[in-house]
């Protein structure tokens, strides 16, 4: 069969990958790829971005099912749009995808399941975002509201900071309408994991744990990063971790969605800190796999992709069985000079 991997990261390029690994799969195309995944044997880049020829390309190549890797398809409704033409597809749907989308939808969603995470005030005026930063313990975390590809959070040290970051976001608007409104929350101390699992609506399959390296430079000196670089396993996740984070956080996201009357498929990924004590809070929904986690993730995995994808798919992801190389993967991220600014 024919698949597609739609997006152009190292993420992208380790889905594709592994998928061109399965025995079912004849062909993988990526939709628009890069530079790594048209050196890929078994590989095709396809030039296009537009949900609309992304439609028209899969029923025209006979694609069997198409993955989203990146978070923007999926909240402007990739899968609700290949769903309405009868194509199958994994990811979540436009509105589950809030979880990242809306910093504040996934707040109120916490609150209303029980999900333990950073308390938080929003605002939308900067007056009054000020008034409140005056009042604040620090350091605090200024996060914008919508997608900012990685630029929507601030820890601010220092009061000042925390001003700017407000101005920033709310008053000279910056970053556009995903900053129109902003939470400032507790900051929160620990040790932070990606603990990213599949979903097909009512069960959840974990993934391999691993931990991405944030901040650039050699001991954490330089700013906050997508990552730059990540290895499987996360030693700090112990099994009895593991299963209170199925129990407090995975479950009860999965069962919330659910009772909204949207449930959640595809990969969701809950970025976590977890405190010397052993309690969890969430940072962050994902609704998509880690970027650079899944190269380390992926590299470890000895089940055939598809299969699980297909068992998502299918609704019975209970009924997968999972298999990883015991050994450890690690990846680094080569970036251009000046990243992330
Ligand atoms: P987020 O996109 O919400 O995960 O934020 C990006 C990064 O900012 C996280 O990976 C953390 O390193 C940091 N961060 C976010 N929220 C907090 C918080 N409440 N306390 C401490 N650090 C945080
Ligand atoms: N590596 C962090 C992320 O993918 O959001």
């Amino acid at each position: 069969m024919k698949v597609l991997v739609v997006g152009g990261g190292g993420r992208e390029h380790a889905i594709a990958w592994r998928l061109s690994r399965s025995p079912r799969i004849q062909k993988v195309f990526v939709a628009p790829g890069n530079a790594g995944t048209a050196l890929e044997p078994g590989l095709e880049n396809i030039p296009i971005t537009a949900i609309t020829e992304l439609v028209a390309f899969v029923k025209q190549e006979n694609i069997t099912l198409t993955v989203v890797g990146p978070e923007a398809p999926l909240a402007d409704g990739i899968v609700d749009r290949f769903r309405s033409e009868g194509l199958r597809v994994f990811g979540p749907t436009q509105k589950a995808a809030q979880l990242e989308a809306s910093k504040i939808f996934a707040k109120a969603f916490m609150q209303r399941y029980g999900i333990s995470t950073a308390n938080s005030a929003s605002f939308s005026q900067a007056d009054a975002a000020h008034r409140y930063v005056d009042q604040i313990s620090l350091p605090s975390v200024i996060k914008a509201d919508g997608l900012a590809a990685g630029k929507g959070v601030v820890v601010a040290y220092s009061r000042d900071q925390a001003h700017e970051a407000v101005d920033y976001m709310l008053k000279n608007s910056k970053l556009g309408k995903a900053g129109a409104q902003i939470l400032i929350e507790d900051f929160l101390e620990g040790e932070e994991a990606s603990f990213i699992v599949m979903a097909d609506g009512q069960h959840a399959l974990p993934l391999a744990t691993s931990q991405d390296h944030k901040r650039l430079l050699d001991n954490d000196l330089g700013p906050n990063t997508g990552g730059m670089g990540a290895y499987s396993p996360a030693p700090c996740i112990t099994p009895e971790l593991h299963a209170k984070i199925m129990r407090e956080i995975i479950n009860p996201t999965l069962s919330g969605m659910a009772q909204e009357n949207e449930p959640y498929t595809g990969f969701l990924y809950a970025g976590l800190m977890i405190s010397p004590q052993g309690d969890i809070k969430v940072l962050e929904y994902n609704c998509r796999l880690g970027d650079p986690e899944t190269q380390s993730i992926l590299m470890r995995l000895k089940t055939d992709f598809l299969m699980l994808i297909e068992h998502a798919l299918n609704q019975s992801l209970d009924k997968a069985e999972v298999e990883w190389d015991r050994r450890a993967a690690l990846g680094v991220v080569m970036a251009a000079e000046g990243y992330p600014e």
